[in-house]
Parts: structure tokens; sequence; C-alpha cells
């Protein structure tokens, strides 16, 4: 008798550490128990992947799931069930919520509320401020918390650690990596009035300007050096900071999102309005191309959404009122892989910067790759299917998306957490079954 298994996903390209090729894998209690070619009959289940690529789970490491506090944006059920649609096997969440997560009691609760509705696995962090700085060596081990961020400068929320003294107090605290929001807010307050002058989001770039990203980023390297801490600096949006981080990788990883490497201002600006407005803001073409440079380069480390709804009415306030944020969860692998198609990027960094990038900086147990004993978390997708990216196709409860009406090539075609299919052919299947990521050591 041959290697029985739950779950066969035959015929498909699959991308493994070892390259991309064609190979059956078999899974057993929802991890993969060997990668070569088997017959159907030694499948309880087969999964049909002739002509697609299995790429491991795409893990988004930057998403405002809202919950509690804001249920008209977003929520938990609706937040992941756009993950999954966008072929996102894993969240991890940010703390800005109503109330802040500062304390076990958030982030117990958030788990809770997880466990029921949660469609992907997820975690979640802590928020890191002058309140909690002392316990948070204590907090960022709790089971499903991915670590500990910190906002230096203001943006949706309160949630906010802008002195040095507080963020090295931060630091001194623990031991994991510290998630980073790096714009100075001396300078933001400082420069408020430009924006409120403009009355229009073409100005949100000059009001946190370059400058601004360039100083905290600056000021969170040389904390991490003094507290001897690793940090991962977020959402980074110049060259200049790229120039920065590249001499101090020992220290910092880097991420990028979608929103920054696909649009640019001052088009989306005059095309989107507040639609268009996040922090930091989306620079001009020269610098989304600095960006692509450091993905080429290597700099970047991983790709996330910031996937932070705000609805068409809130968004619909006078600039600088309107909310900085847009969804992005359920776009972010469509958008890759037509950045793929076009060119800009291999499948297999492609791969490194959605799955193996997030596990290197975060120390995830048991996901990032396609391999023997890992979870089965694969991201099925048509590199040759051709598609609009549409408001109706989103899941997220604003209902809207920045990049409505963009025709993609390549799209997500099923989405498999842990052995079980939750989407296939843009239907999300079954219940709920999301469950809390793990980290290695703990
Ligand atoms: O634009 C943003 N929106 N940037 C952030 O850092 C927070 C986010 C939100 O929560 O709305």
């Amino acid at each position: 008798m041959g290697e029985r298994f739950d779950l066969v996903v035959k015929g498909g390209t699959v991308v493994t550490p070892n390259g991309i090729a064609e190979a059956d894998i078999g899974v057993v209690g929802g991890k993969v128990t060997a990668i070569g070619a088997f017959s159907d009959s030694a499948a309880a289940e087969v999964f049909d992947a002739g002509g697609l690529h299995v790429l491991p789970g795409v893990i988004d490491t930057q998403v405002h799931f809202r919950e509690p506090g804001a249920p008209q944006k977003e929520d938990l059920a609706h937040g992941t069930r756009a993950a999954v649609l966008g072929g996102v096997t894993a969240i991890f969440e940010m703390p800005n919520t109503n109330p802040l997560t500062l304390s076990a009691i958030e982030l117990n609760d958030k788990l809770a509320r997880a466990a029921e509705v949660a469609w992907c696995d997820h975690a979640f962090f802590m928020g890191g401020a002058a309140e909690n700085a002392d316990q948070l060596g204590e907090l960022e081990l709790l089971a499903g918390c991915s670590g500990v961020k910190i906002f230096m400068g203001s943006s949706t929320g309160s949630l906010l650690a802008k002195d040095d003294a507080v963020i090295a107090r931060i630091l001194a605290h623990g031991r994991r990596r510290v998630a980073i929001h790096a714009e100075d807010e001396d300078r933001l307050n400082e420069r408020k009035q430009i924006a409120v002058d403009a009355g229009h989001p073409r100005a949100h770039p000059d009001w946190r300007d370059v400058t601004t990203a360039v100083r905290a980023t600056e000021r969170i390297l040389r904390l991490a050096r003094e507290a001897r801490r690793p940090v991962h600096v977020l959402h980074i949006t110049t060259g200049e900071e790229m120039e920065i981080l590249a001499a101090n990788k020992d220290v910092a990883t880097v991420e990028c999102t979608l929103n920054h490497l696909t649009m640019a201002a001052p088009d989306c600006y005059d095309r989107l309005g507040s639609l268009a407005q996040m922090n930091p803001p989306v620079r001009d073409a020269a610098q989304r191309a600095a960006l692509w440079r450091a993905i080429d380069q290597g700099v970047v480390d991983v790709i996330g959404s910031d996937h932070a709804p705000h609805t068409l009415e809130e968004k619909s306030a006078t600039y600088p009122d309107s909310p900085s944020g847009m969804p992005g969860v359920q776009t972010l692998l469509p958008l890759l892989l037509n950045h793929m198609a076009e060119g800009r990027l291999s499948l297999e960094r492609l791969v490194d910067l959605t799955s193996a990038g997030a596990q290197r900086i975060y120390n995830i147990a048991g996901k990032g790759r396609i391999a023997r004993g890992y979870d089965a978390d694969f991201s099925i997708v048509d590199l040759k299917a051709e598609r609009v990216i549409t408001n109706d196709w989103i899941a997220s409860k604003c209902g809207w998306t920045p990049f409505d009406g963009m025709a993609v090539k390549g799209w997500p075609k099923a989405t498999i957490i842990r052995g079980k299919t939750v989407m296939r052919e843009d239907e999300v299947l079954g219940t709920p079954s999301g469950e809390k990521v793990r980290f290695v050591g703990m």
C-alpha cells in the first residue's frame, strides 16, 4: 500500500524552495506530507490544479479590520472573507482599533471573535504606547500576538508614540521584531497648515513630505541600534529611505504596499481624490520607480496591503478632514500578479515577498513555504487569466476599491488553508475556520 492522503493538489506548477516545477502535493491532517507524483486513488480528495500555479499561501502582514469599534468600515468577518477571495491565507491585524489594542483583554477579545468568524488564519499586533511600555515584554508573547506596532506619527485613531524616550522604553521591553509606522509627528504638526490651505488631497504628499518619512526612519534605526532590538519599517514610500535602509539591513526589515507600487501622484489624486489618500502618502512616479528598484535589489522584505477601509461617505469629507486609508487585502495578489505579467518582478520574487518574507521577518512557525511538515496553505493562481477588478467583487464592508475598473492579468483561482479549500472560482466555501498563526519558540 502506498501513502494515503486527505488531499492531493494534482498537476499544478508548484513553487517550492527547490524551484518551480510540476508536482503533486500530498496533504494529511492539514500539513504537507509529500511532494511528488501520486495516483488519484491515494487521496480522499483531489484538487485538479492542471494549468495553474500553486504558490505558498500569501500572508498579508498589515491589515486594519477595525474590530471592535468601526463596524461601518470593516469587521473580521468581512475582512477575512475579502482576504480569502483575494488568495490570502493569513493576516496580521493592526492595533489602532477602538478601544486600542494595548493589553491582553483587547487581544483576547479579538482572538475570541476571530475564532468564530475568521475565514483565514490570523494574528494581532499589540500597540506600543507610554501606558503599556513596561508590560510589552510579556504582552508580545501572548498566543495569537504577532508582535508590537508603534505609530511614530498620527494616522487613523489615537495610537501614538512620538518621542524618543517613549519609543526607547517600548524597545527596551521585549525581544521580538517591532513594526513601525515611520512619520515624524512634530513635523506633521508643523506642516498641517499646508493641507488645510490646499483643501485637496493633491497636497497630501507635500504635507506629509519626504523629510517627514526620512526623519522618522532615521530616528527609529538609531533607537533600534541603541536598544539592540530588530524593527520592521512599514510602507516605505521614498528612495531616500531605501538608501538608508539598505545600509541597515542588520537591524531593519522593510515593507512596501501595492498602493505605493501601483499608483502615482498627482494622477491618483486627480482621478480618485481622497480615495487615494493614505498615510504615508502615495508619492510621484520617480519615487514609485525607486521602490521598484529597491524590490529588484532585495532591500524590500515583504509586501503588505495596509488594507484600511473607510466608507465613501467618510471619504467625501473635505480634505484634510477626510480619513486616510484604502482597502487592499483582496487586490494584493491580483495586482502583484499583474505587475509580474508586466515584467516588474519574477514569480520567485513574488513568492519571496508574500510568504517567505513574512515568515522570516516574524518567525512564523510552519508557514511561508511549500515543504514537508509545513501547513498546507496554498494560493492557487492562473497566470493567464484576464480579469477586471470591480467594486462588486469587493467583499470588504466599505464596498469599494481604488482599483475599480482596472484590467489585470493573473488571478487567484483557489485558496487552500491547512488543507481545506476555502475559496474556489470567486466563491467562499464552507464555514469560517481560521486559526491563530503560531510563532517559532512560542
Ligand atoms: O492611511 C492609513 N490608514 N495609514 C495608517 O497608518 C492607518 C490607516 C487606518 O487605520 O486607517
